[in-house]
């Protein structure tokens, strides 16, 4: 775990983290892994908004954008997509123009292929192994350009980029909603977790949608959505969707819900996505949804919706059309 490593560290090479230090902080899970530093000027970098919130509750200055200001001291957290592991050092290394670099990861997260591919590219100063993971660090200046990742275009010519969900192409679950939403709205809705705006695209293809809210929790996918969808009837809100609350209560709700957490699997999410549509539909609004098949969110479903309906779904995926919200 990063705490452990880092603590690790810490204690036998303690002079790298002088409180003189200007630190970012690149992907921290929790304010606890922030405080745990004890590092008097130490700025996190977060896309992810319910942990950003989170960050910043806690008193932890959290930015979202690093061309602005220039630290001596990075550390980045590698996140799962090694395509936004690497995009993440080689920003690290611009927003430290010459300092250290330390990059901490589990080894599920794949830390080592990461320290293996920086070590061709760049002189590892030490690796310590320790939790199940790694932590290495360099110094810069260093040129790892290489890593820099820009947007993509995918089947479709939608525009993605690396770490957003699905980013080499339209997800198959959504491919399946969109068969079944395309015709049927009207007025004013919301895309709950709309990712990088496929479903929204889809939804949009029909001139009786008035309005359409679109609330993503990942500032990456948003941005990228907001150049796939580029359409005015639509509102778009870097947010909790857990959290957010419609202006006015809404004639429909569509749907791919997340059911996982910074990478681990809660399908208690997509059970709370559904509670969450309920509450900020009409009672003549519906929802439209679509899950793995194994997940089990009927009596989510059930507990807020008098009725509900699955249409035709595949093997592996299930859509379904729940009206009549209960409100409480
Ligand atoms: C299964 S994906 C579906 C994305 C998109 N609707 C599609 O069909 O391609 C779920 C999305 O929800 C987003 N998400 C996860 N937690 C969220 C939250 N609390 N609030 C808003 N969005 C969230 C994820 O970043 C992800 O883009």
């Amino acid at each position: 775990m990063f705490s452990e490593r880092i603590e690790f560290v810490q204690r036998k090479f303690g002079p790298l983290f002088s409180q003189d230090n200007n630190v970012i902080f690149f992907n921290p899970e929790s304010p606890f892994q922030c405080l745990s530093l004890s590092l008097d000027n130490l700025v996190a970098y977060q896309t992810f908004y319910p942990v950003a919130d989170e960050l910043e509750t806690a008193g932890i200055q959290c930015i979202q954008n690093v061309s602005q200001q220039k630290f001596n001291l990075a550390i980045v957290s590698i996140p799962k997509s090694k395509k936004l592991a690497r995009h993440m050092i080689y920003s690290a290394t611009k927003a430290v123009p010459e300092g250290l670099i330390i990059v901490d990861g589990d080894k599920t997260s794949g830390i080592e292929s990461i320290i293996r591919d920086l070590k061709k590219h760049t002189k590892i100063t030490n690796v310590i192994s320790k939790a199940h993971g790694k932590m290495a660090w360099f110094e810069t200046p260093t040129n790892l350009d290489l890593y820099k990742d820009i947007p993509t275009k995918i089947e479709g010519g939608f525009e993605t980029q690396a770490g957003v969900f699905s980013s080499d192409g339209v997800d198959p679950a959504s491919k399946l909603l969109a068969h079944f939403i395309s015709q049927d709205l009207s007025g004013t809705g919301a895309d709950l977790g709309g990712g990088w705006g496929y479903l929204s695209v889809k939804a949009l293809e029909t001139n009786s949608i008035s309005e359409l809210h679109f609330i993503e929790a990942d500032l990456s996918a948003l941005n990228v959505a907001r150049n796939n969808i580029n359409d005015q009837r639509v509102m778009f809100y870097w947010y909790d969707a857990l959290k957010w609350k419609a202006p006015k209560l809404l004639d429909f709700i569509i749907m791919n819900p997340p059911f996982h957490y910074l990478g681990r699997a809660m399908p208690s999410l997509g059970a709370d996505f559904v509670k969450v549509a309920s509450r900020n539909l009409k009672k003549s609004g519906t929802l439209w949804m679509v899950a793995n098949r194994h997940l089990p969110y009927e009596d989510a479903i059930k507990g807020h919706f008098s009725s509900f309906s699955e249409l035709s779904g595949s093997k592996k995926f299930k859509v379904i059309r729940a009206e009549n919200p209960i409100h409480s």
